[in-house]
């Protein structure tokens, strides 16, 4: 599976959700989660994210990703229409930590 990643948090572009042949993504307040379940490792939205928060569970460091994506894959609304990015998104693209201070 693919999953997104920290830099998500608080860009939220979207892109990725218009790629996507099975609809998996979900979204919360200030990022989107793939569902692990439904997602087909096809990879196309990969290169969509301009934020390069898309990762393949395969990637070290992606381990906890996993359940995280499934959890809130579960507890969020699917989205498959893009829609603008968060106004901050420019400016907390990068900024490490984002999980732990910013996720919401
Ligand atoms: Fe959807 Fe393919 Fe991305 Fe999985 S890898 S979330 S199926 S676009
Ligand atoms: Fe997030 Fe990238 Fe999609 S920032 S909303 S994973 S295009």
């Amino acid at each position: 599976t693919y999953v997104v990643t920290d830099n998500c948090i608080k860009c939220k572009y979207t892109d990725c959700v218009e790629v996507c042949p099975v609809d998996c993504f979900y979204e919360g307040e200030n990022m989107l989660v793939i569902h692990p379940d439904e997602c087909i490792d096809c990879g196309v939205c990969e290169p969509e994210c301009p934020a390069d928060a898309i990762r393949p569970d395969t990637e070290p460091g992606t381990e906890s990703w996993v359940g995280f994506n499934l959890k809130w894959s579960e507890a969020w609304p699917n989205i498959t229409t893009k829609k603008d990015p968060l106004p901050e998104a420019e400016a907390f693209d990068g900024v490490e930590g984002k999980l732990e201070k910013h996720f919401s």
